[in-house]
């Protein structure tokens, strides 16, 4: 069977072709389906992250972390039934007691894996292996290859939760009691800064997101579609607007700071994107304003199996709610044998690029 892999410490991808795997009892036999391309597959194939890692034993990789799975096979009594469709998760526990309960995403000692990242394969191959409890059934069939977007979406819904609570400090100024009257910008138009802007104006927030290019307007043409106003900011000359939230998904430390400093007080920074390069200093004002105006900043990276769930709900309704949205945003889909080059380098205007496995 096909499997990309990388040898770790290399840079490049290569498509091999590999043994089928045995399935062990207790576990389930997966027939892939479409995996998304992200940055840190690209990050991975181009060797720049330094935590990559291959399984035990095992000099090479099998990349690949957003993944759509139908099962072959299963033991019986198992809640999953051959033909169920799932998305499997990425972390799996180590030691700690954060791990212990499923809650990995918050692992406080290190000690976990990650499918496709570091130390244990991932799912750009044609069949794989798992541990039902690591799998997250797709019940809405008809969300077919934008259940693959479950995965990225999965870290959105975690950071979300984080700000939720970290929010109930202080009462938003709407006088209807929602959240109706904030403002949160959005720094990046990837598919994660696409999917917050859609979490964001799903709960009625007033949703900026800019980012440096714009080919043919049509980031602006999907955010408007999703309820967000779009803004080109080619440099750093451009003042961000003021807002309540921040949301930076491109990882560079210049366009958080500019976006922490546009905070109004109470206001929430949330650092997702991470980026090797770039400084920005935090001067003695930066930290005045951050303690006086009470703002908090949080980093945030994946997500508990509830996240998983959520995001899959999510999906199904914005299906419905922001028709064709999710749609536009894979920008293309292509078969195994095409991908190393998508792997290597971000095609231009990608949002986000899906291979076919069938
Ligand atoms: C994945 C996360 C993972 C992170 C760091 C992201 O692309 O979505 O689940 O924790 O990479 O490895
Ligand atoms: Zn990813
Ligand atoms: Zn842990």
């Amino acid at each position: 069977m096909r499997a990309i892999s990388i040898t770790v410490g290399r840079p490049g991808a290569a498509l091999r072709d590999v043994p089928e795997p045995q399935r062990r009892r207790g576990e389930v036999l997966l027939r892939t389906l479409y995996t998304g391309i992200c940055g840190t597959d690209r990050g991975l194939v181009n060797n720049q992250l330094p935590f990559a890692r291959p399984p035990p034993g095992s000099g090479d990789l099998i990349i690949g972390h957003e993944a759509l799975a139908r099962v072959e096979d299963v033991d019986p009594g198992t809640r999953l039934r051959k033909g169920s469709l799932v998305v499997p998760m990425v972390r799996r526990p180590g030691k700690c007691l954060n791990c212990l309960v499923g809650r990995q995403d918050n692992c406080s000692d290190g000690d976990f894996v990650e499918a496709g990242i570091r130390g244990l394969d991932g799912f750009m191959r044609d069949y794989f292996t798992d541990d039902p409890t690591y799998l997250v059934r797709v019940d809405d069939e008809s969300l077919g290859m934008l259940a693959v977007l479950a995965e990225p979406l999965k870290n959105v819904v975690k950071a979300y939760d984080v700000y939720d609570l970290v929010s109930r400090r202080s009462i938003p100024n709407c006088r209807d009691g929602s959240r109706s009257c904030l403002t949160v910008t959005i720094a990046g138009a990837g598919p994660i800064g696409m999917l917050f802007a859609m979490l964001f104006s799903s709960i009625g927030m007033d949703v900026k997101m800019f980012s440096r290019h714009d080919p043919e307007g049509r980031l602006a043409e999907l955010a408007s579609r999703m309820g967000a106003e779009y803004f080109l900011r080619e440099d750093r000359s451009k003042q961000l607007p003021q807002s309540d939230v921040f949301v930076e998904t491109t990882g560079s430390p210049e366009v958080a700071m500019d976006g922490i400093r546009a905070l109004r007080p109470n206001g929430v920074a949330i650092l997702f994107g991470t980026a090797p390069g770039g400084s920005e200093p935090l001067t003695g004002q930066d930290v005045i304003d951050i303690v006086e105006r009470n703002i908090t900043i949080i980093g945030t990276v994946d997500g508990a199996k509830e996240h998983y769930i959520r995001a899959l709900n999510y999906l199904s309704s914005w299906k419905d709610s922001y028709p064709g949205v999710l749609k536009s945003m894979i920008t293309s889909v292509v078969k195994p044998e095409e991908s190393l080059d998508v792997l290597a380098r971000r095609p231009a205007g990608e949002i986000k690029t899906v291979i076919d496995w069938q």
